[in-house]
């Protein structure tokens, strides 16, 4: 039996390549970013190109840095941002850029589906899930209506890691996780709805065949090991969508936890051991990464995202500062935001950066800072974009709750923000649960990637097993004290959406 994994998890703003050992330990990890266009607001694309380079590098520098022979890998586990409309033309080649999870262009073709079909309920009978303009399946009408010259072209309709997968294998797959998140799957049945395809007119032969998350789907071409440093032949496992493979690597298989990952977006989720009815849509409910679980989360768009904005617009000083001092800029914007009391003085930030996907479903969403005062400081309004990311947080959380009441008992984060004490804090407090941080948990995606990899070859049983691998770091318990001051500004921030609803869809409208 071989003694590693490799994994790659292709996300927003980087691609991150890991080795695991047969203890599930990282032995090595390296990352690689890659620009984001987004050519008008809502609007957010990226080259496959920049994937497969960001893939290629960071896979060969962590094997590199592992110093492990390419022929003790035993598989490659594949993870990636969800969602995205990858356009191949009948030789496999890339059509046009991609548009991603958070680009809402497709938001009118996704509501003429629904009224196609007679109604949400209708749409949920064949996948269980709303058609959300994240998802690749209105982006598909997208290009037959807006770009028919690109559409008459396209031979396969494929999801970022499935991009990759066919560069490094040579073959169309994708696997049930990831295509949940395309709005055409049947959840329930774990394929794909080829009764709701051929309602919307598109053939079946744009779809890759839908693998089990920890099924071998292909294998290392000679050209791809020459590119990555693997092995030719290494077995490439399916993998799955970042958001769920990535609440796999955290452990969390069965309801009775929450997962919070804040990455670019800000994600709720939660294992679920049986199938349940989605009802009114508004969370995401998909297949899981072992053949009898299931998954359900709802998606804040800026989440991480929305600090990452706020560092590179408005805090050019702590840049500048950080580079002096040779610290990471998020270390000196966290110390500000400590400062401020817990409620940031009433300064309440809306995360709407790239519109909104959960609670709401509104592409006309904006952000905004409101409650600014003569006197305050960064220290108030850096704290309040920690809180009110949060608190939109807590929106998908009792959502969730509410289709699945279960009791919790705690969260588990991962992803950039979950790195820092204070925002952990934050969560605790505003969730009012012990929040608990895995070590590992920043290698995010590509770590459940590689405990799949590593089922797909026998070195772990199953996903209990591999998952008893993983260990907590550390424990934050809420602070009563902040109990009041934040369900106070919560119920404030529940009462913006309705209020500033006419406002956003005035300025939306020039
Ligand atoms: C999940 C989702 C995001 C992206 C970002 O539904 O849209 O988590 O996958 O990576």
């Amino acid at each position: 039996m071989k003694k590693y994994v490799a994994a790659i998890d292709i996300g927003t703003s980087g691609s991150k390549a890991i080795i695991l050992d047969d203890k599930a330990a990282v032995v090595a990890s390296a990352t690689e970013e890659y620009p984001l266009h987004s050519p008008r607001p809502s609007w957010n694309e990226q080259d496959p190109a920049d994937w497969w380079q960001g893939a290629c590098d960071s896979l060969k520098k962590a094997i590199q840095k592992a110093g492990v022979s390419p022929n003790d890998i035993g598989a490659l586990g594949l993870s990636g941002q969800m969602h995205g409309l990858v356009p191949l033309d009948k030789d496999g080649n890339v059509i046009r850029r991609a548009y991603l999870w958070n680009d809402s262009r497709c938001d009118k073709q996704c509501r003429d589906v629904i009224e196609k079909l007679g109604g949400l309920d209708k749409l949920l009978g064949y996948t269980n899930n709303n058609l959300l303009p994240g998802y690749q399946g209105g982006k598909i009408i997208w290009l037959r209506e807006e770009e028919p010259q690109n559409y008459e072209r396209m031979a396969k309709a494929l999801l970022p890691k499935d991009y990759l997968r066919y560069m490094l294998t040579g073959e169309y797959a994708t696997e049930v996780s990831d295509a949940s998140g395309t709005g055409f799957f049947d959840v329930k049945k774990r394929a794909w709805s080829e009764e709701l395809i051929k309602k919307l007119d598109l053939p079946m032969s744009l779809f890759p065949k839908a693998f089990e998350s920890d099924h071998i789907t292909g294998k290392i071409t000679a050209r791809a090991a020459e590119l990555t440093g693997l092995a030719e032949g290494t077995p490439v496992v399916g993998g799955g969508g970042d958001a769920v493979i990535q609440t796999t690597g955290m452990g969390i298989i069965k309801d009775g936890v929450l997962g919070v990952i804040l990455g670019t977006s800000g994600n709720v989720t939660m294992g679920m051991s049986k199938y349940q009815d989605n009802k009114g849509g508004t969370l995401q409910f998909f297949c899981n990464n072992a053949s009898d679980l299931y998954h359900v989360m709802g998606v804040q768009l800026a989440g991480g995202g929305s600090y990452q904005w706020y560092r590179n617009t408005l805090c050019q000083e702590e840049i500048r500062q950080a580079k002096e001092l040779g610290v990471d800029p998020y270390e000196l914007m966290n110390k500000a935001a400590a400062s401020s009391p817990a409620g940031s003085k009433r300064v309440l930030y809306l995360p709407y950066l790239s519109g909104e996907r959960c609670p709401y479903s509104d592409p006309n969403l904006r952000a905004a800072f409101i409650g600014l005062s003569q006197g305050y400081t960064k220290a108030e309004i850096t704290r309040s974009v920690m809180e009110g990311v949060t608190y939109g947080l807590r929106q998908i959380g009792d959502a969730m709750l509410a289709i699945a009441p279960v009791s919790m008992s705690h969260i588990i984060v991962s992803g950039g923000g979950g790195s820092s004490p204070l925002w952990r804090q934050i969560i605790s407090d505003i969730f009012q649960l012990p929040v608990k941080k895995l070590a590992g948990g920043e290698e995010g995606g590509a770590y459940g990637a590689g405990l799949v990899a590593g089922i797909g070859i026998g070195l772990w049983k199953n996903l209990a097993e591999a998952c008893s691998n993983v260990k907590v770091a550390t424990v934050d318990e809420p602070n009563n004290a902040n109990k009041a001051i934040y369900d106070e500004m919560f119920g404030i921030y529940n009462d913006m959406y309705k209020t500033l609803k006419p406002i956003y869809d005035r300025l939306a409208a020039g």
